[in-house]
């Protein structure tokens, strides 16, 4: 059902990926009034067929059943929200898909928050789409989406002169999903680390460099580049652990990085990203060298997993409201919760 065709009934949601992140998307929907999870897709084989409130730990079954791809999915529906993979060419085909099924999209692929980035030409094409089957497609989350990205733009709004921008996201690991935990090493040898970094068997966090690119396209400058130093691992003294893994004295506890948005030269924009298993002090931080200067901190950090799946629904009834193509954070009205009921009539395209 294209954007044309809506009405103020329920909103229809499909749930394409129902990982760690799927699943916490999927009981915050099922909180939420005005919207209906209508289908689920997995490719996990021991998730296919599996009803989808049994695969989030509900007692009771929800008549959903989740199928193994996109193309088995027998449903029409307004959105279907994406949480598979964080890179944008093994997303390409999946939102491809979804689009040609006249879903709007959002996604928690980091690299499609920014891919302009990563693929002009598969960002180009995934726009022209968008446009042909009038939907819209927004890659979001709580980082890449909001904390480095989002809200540095909302406070700039404040400043009239701005000469650098220092943003630092500092988190206890232990209190994220596995999948998080294994992104970030926790628990290797240094020596596997490097190796796994190296490999790409483990990535860290991805999306520093496409908040960066966000942040400068709302400020509308041109940076001359952007670079990501190397991810450093953090070493731990003491054993740490979490629910998921016991970090011996000389272990990855974690990691370090840093990307800078070059401009004249200078780093103009720098992005620090640090998580640890067992992490003493976690904040955001979001400093704002200019007239006026701005030093916003929240303590301890926003929670990720939580925060990404607010993130996401709450960007439902926006999405359906902007115009039809590929668009980033910075392209959406500010968003908010939504207490309400989800729908939202919007007979005036926004963005
Ligand atoms: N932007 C943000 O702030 C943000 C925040 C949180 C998460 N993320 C990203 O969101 C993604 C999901 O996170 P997660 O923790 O939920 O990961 P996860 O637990 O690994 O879940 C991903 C699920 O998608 C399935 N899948 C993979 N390819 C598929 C396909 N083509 N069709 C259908 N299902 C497919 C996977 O099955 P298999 O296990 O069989 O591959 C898995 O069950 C990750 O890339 C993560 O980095 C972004």
């Amino acid at each position: 059902m294209g954007r044309a065709e809506r009405s103020n009934s329920e909103i229809r949601v499909v749930l394409v990926g129902v990982g760690a992140i799927g699943r916490e998307i999927a009981r915050l929907l099922l909180k939420k009034r005005g919207v209906k999870i209508v289908g689920a897709v997995d490719s996990a084989p021991n998730k296919i067929g599996m009803d989808l409130g049994e695969a989030i730990g509900l007692k009771e079954k929800l008549g959903v059943t989740i199928c193994g791809s996109i193309s088995e999915l027998n449903v029409r529906g307004d959105v279907a929200i994406h949480a598979t993979t964080s890179f944008l060419e093994k997303a390409y085909p999946q939102i491809i898909e979804l689009v040609e099924r006249g879903f709007n999209v959002i996604s928690t692929c980091e690299e499609l928050s920014y891919p302009y980035i990563v693929s002009e030409e598969l960002s180009k094409k995934i726009d022209k789409l968008a446009k042909k089957h009038n939907v819209a497609v927004l890659g979001t989350g709580i980082n890449p989406g909001f904390l480095m990205d989002t809200l540095v733009i909302t406070l700039t709004a404040a400043c009239q002169e701005i000469k650098r921008i220092i943003v630092e996201r500092v988190i206890d690991a232990a209190k994220r999903r596995l999948p998080f935990q294994l992104k970030i090493g926790a628990g290797l040898s240094p020596d596997e680390f490097r190796e796994k970094i190296f490999r790409y068997e483990i990535t860290g966090h991805v999306g520093l460099k496409q908040s960066i690119a966000i942040i400068a396209d709302a400020l509308n400058i041109k940076l001359d580049g952007i670079y990501e130093e190397p991810i450093e691992p953090i070493i731990t003294e003491k054993e740490v652990k979490s629910a998921f893994v016991t970090v011996k004295p000389g272990f990855v506890s974690g990691l370090s990085q840093k990307a800078h948005g070059i401009l004249d030269g200078e780093p103009f924009i720098t992005l620090i990203f640090r998580a640890q298993i067992g992490a003493q002090k976690e904040y955001d931080s979001i400093f704002i060298d200019g007239e006026p200067q701005i030093n916003e901190r929240i303590e301890p950090c926003i929670h990720g997993d939580a925060g990404t799946a607010a993130i996401i629904v709450n960007s439902i009834p926006r999405v359906l409201c902007m115009k039809p193509g590929l668009k980033t954070m910075k392209d959406m009205q500010i968003p908010s919760a939504i207490m309400g009921e989800m729908r939202k009539p919007c007979k005036n395209r926004d963005a």
